[in-house]
């Protein structure tokens, strides 16, 4: 059993593989929360919390515990504004109309076996009867009918809790939730660093390591995305941790929309976390009735480093929470039309890159952006997603045959959120467009955001793409989003409170994807926004792998891959080699080192195939059949991040290696060079000890390989790269 109740001391004790968390229902029935660290007995660590009378903390409302009792510095499990904690709280309501305020306490609670579900949201889901348990905690306000369930899924042998919150409204008056967030979590002692995710268009979740002073640290996002800009993922650790050694903990919010988390150290020094919907703009009216879910979060603690975290991470990711019947498959390596021909294209061209593509071995043919409507710029067009036949030359069946009939499968990039001004959607339904009455709109890349919290917007959406689906065998979606959302108001209902469209607008954008992949359940969707402004663990749950960046340059994608690599699976982390000058940066790279990085992720090509010199099309090959001959090491294996890309000037390092440990590769980027230059040396890790690996023709023990490492090649010109393949030979 992974979650325990003591009926004594009224302690729930939830255990995992490394960790153990514990909530107890004290004396007033508040829900105090204990523990979580590494695993542990049922001890009642409620000892740990010392009563005083503390000037300036308030005694609860129902005060039945004297002046030595203030949920102002109680560690608690889901804390509440209005009852007397002026930290940052997970949960601001109340009665229409009234001044917000809750007092929650414990009521019932249930242990069942499997994972809980959240009904229209992307959660973690069990794989085999078993491997998870659920917790079902009840708390009700004092003095309304205002009822919150937390939920817990625990994943003993992943090492993974999640939570949620489910906010119900069992009274007859209105309730007005301001603020929801999935979780709160107390941390007693303080002195703890944050590792977060930060970054703009074309270099995003940019590792960055603060020390959390007293105060609120933000996290967010209000941009209706996840976004480029802040990743709804962090790191909570302490200072002497590292990849190998330290405590860590993974924060990871299960939704793409806006987010916000915050790191709050108080005048006691404990820190809290409070994670869930962004609460700018944010207003929910919760009918007699009616309930509402905050979407789950993922937690994860060990002492075994940054390594031992993201590993655990990738893994349960990739198990459960990526439901696609591609994640185990070898992804197709792709040819991608964007960066060879941008809007310039015609049906003979793209065929042209087809043939290219299909005698270098690749599998798949994606047509991006500039197929339908009127479309050769990104000024018109989004919206009518009619295929532009003139452009073509044929019907978007007739391509895909063509296309299929070189053995490649067929993909297609569509951006089903947005509308242009200049397009026929858009002139026939200009209030299905976000547009604040009287106001003219922010426009970004020329576009408009279609209001996806309207039902008869996402019918519409749906029909086309079920005529998309009916005119051609289409494999593969991309589906892309370029743009922040913003001047959100929802025409469709003047009276209804504008502060739920945002999250409303993210619900329904679930629901067509549901509707999508419940018709194709072998499509296999990449998810997309300007690159990787929507890569968080809500999209992973719709799409096994996400476009990474617009940023194609390899050294570029270094930090950002090593940066996704905390917290996603490096399988979902699609990278292409493109053309130099680099079209984001204008940096010449070796096309071998192009390789070689974009190999860490969903693998594919992405340049005009047909200008291609003799030498890269030998190069690709040798790619490909690398790529092919390791697929289940790459897709599957685990990541070592070996030399960071932010602490190591000369070279960056990854490996991945087999769950076997039979296998493993080892690949480096030069991004320095130097005369008379010292001989680098790296350690491998993750490798059996007694094992015997061979290695250029040699054999070594996995112990020489991880303790006294690998003396690198020189590199031979800038940016140049190393990558080899061992394997168990014993
Ligand atoms: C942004 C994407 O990230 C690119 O890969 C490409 O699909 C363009 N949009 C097309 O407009």
């Amino acid at each position: 059993m992974a979650i325990l109740y003591d009926s004594v001391a009224r302690t729930f004790t939830l255990h995992t593989a490394e960790s153990t968390y514990q909530m107890k229902a004290d004396a007033q029935n508040v829900l105090l929360h204990t523990y979580f660290g590494p695993r542990a007995d049922g001890t009642d660590f409620s000892y740990l919390i010392v009563s005083r009378d503390y000037g300036y903390c308030s005694e609860p409302a129902e005060n039945t515990a004297g002046r030595e009792y203030s949920l102002d510095y109680f560690p608690q499990e889901y804390p509440v504004y209005g009852d007397g904690d002026y930290r940052v709280s997970a949960l601001q309501a109340g009665i229409a109309g009234q001044a917000p305020a809750l007092a929650l306490r414990y009521v019932s609670h249930r242990i069942l076996p499997g994972k809980y579900d959240l009904p229209g949201l992307p959660a973690l889901f069990s794989i085999e009867e078993g491997d998870a348990e659920t917790l079902e905690i009840v708390l009700k306000d004092l003095y309304e009918e205002i009822y919150v369930t937390l939920l817990y899924g625990v994943f003993e042998e992943k090492n993974i809790i999640t939570r949620a919150a489910v906010i119900g409204n069992r009274g007859a008056k209105t309730v007005k939730l301001s603020r929801v967030m999935s979780m709160g979590l107390d941390f007693p002692e303080g002195g703890r660093e944050l590792i977060s995710f930060y970054g703009k268009h074309t270099l995003e979740r940019q590792f960055e390591r603060k020390t959390l002073c007293h105060g609120i640290t933000e996290i967010s996002s209000a941009r209706g995305t996840s976004s480029h800009h802040h990743n709804p993922f962090v790191i909570v650790c302490d200072r002497n941790t590292a990849e190998d050694v330290g405590a860590c903990c993974a924060v990871s919010l299960v939704y793409s929309g806006s987010f916000k988390l915050q790191a709050e150290v108080d005048q006691f020094d404990s820190l809290r976390i409070v994670c869930g919907l962004n609460d700018n703009e944010f207003e929910w009216m919760l009918g007699s009735g009616e309930s509402f879910a905050a979407p789950e979060v993922v937690l994860s603690y060990t002492e075994k480093g940054l390594s031992g975290l993201s590993n655990g991470l990738q893994k349960t990711y990739r198990e459960n929470l990526i439901r696609s019947p591609w994640k185990n498959r070898k992804r197709p390596l792709l040819a991608n039309n964007w960066e060879a021909t941008y809007f310039k294209f015609t049906g003979g061209k793209l065929l042209e890159l087809a043939r290219q593509a299909a005698d270098l071995g690749l599998e798949l043919f994606v047509l991006d952006d500039g197929w339908f409507g009127k479309r050769d710029d990104d000024r018109s067009g989004l919206g009518d997603w009619y295929v532009n036949e003139k452009k073509l030359g044929c019907t978007l069946g007739e391509l895909a045959d063509r296309i299929h009939a070189l053995g490649l499968k067929f993909g297609l990039w569509i951006e089903p959120e947005m509308v242009s001004e200049d397009s026929d959607l858009y002139r026939a339904h200009p209030d299905w467009a976000f547009v604040i009455p009287g106001r003219d709109p922010n426009r970004s890349r020329s576009q408009l955001l279609l209001d996806f919290s309207r039902q008869e917007v996402r019918e519409y959406i749906k029909g086309r793409i079920d005529d998309l689906f009916a005119s051609a065998d289409i494999e593969y979606i991309k589906w892309d989003m370029n743009r922040s959302i913003g001047n959100v108001y929802s025409a469709a209902d003047p009276g209804l409170s504008q502060g739920a469209v945002r999250h409303k607008y993210i619900l329904g954008l679930y629901e067509v994807l549901e509707h999508m992949l419940a018709q194709h359940p072998d499509l296999l969707l990449e998810g997309c926004s300007g690159g990787g402004g929507r890569f968080d663990a809500g999209m992973l749950y719709y799409a096994p792998q996400i476009w990474c960046s617009d940023n194609t340059d390899a050294i570029e994608r270094l930090r950002i891959h090593y940066g996704t690599s905390f917290g996603y699976p490096m399988s979902a982390t699609a990278a292409h080699v493109s053309i130099c000058p680099n079209h984001q940066n204008g940096r010449m790279t070796p096309f071998r080192t192009r390789g070689v990085c974009a190999m860490q992720g969903a693998f594919g090509y992405e340049l005009d195939l047909d200008r291609m010199t003799q030498e890269e099309k030998d190069e690709a090959r040798r790619q490909i059949r690398l790529y092919n001959e390791n697929w289940e090491l790459f897709q599957q294996g685990n990541y070592y991040r070996l030399a960071s890309p932010y602490e190591n000037p000369d070279f960056t390092a990854w490996s991945y290696v087999s769950p076997d440990q039979s296998r493993a590769s080892l690949s480096v980027v030069y991004t320095d060079v130097h005369a008379s230059a010292k001989p680098y040396r790296l350690k491998w890790k993750g490798l059996l000890e007694d094992a015997l690996y061979e290695l250029d023709g040699k054999l070594y023990s996995g112990t020489a390989l991880m303790h006294g490492g690998t003396v690198l090649p020189w590199p031979e010109c800038d940016y140049d790269s190393y990558m080899t393949v061992i394997e168990r030979k014993n």
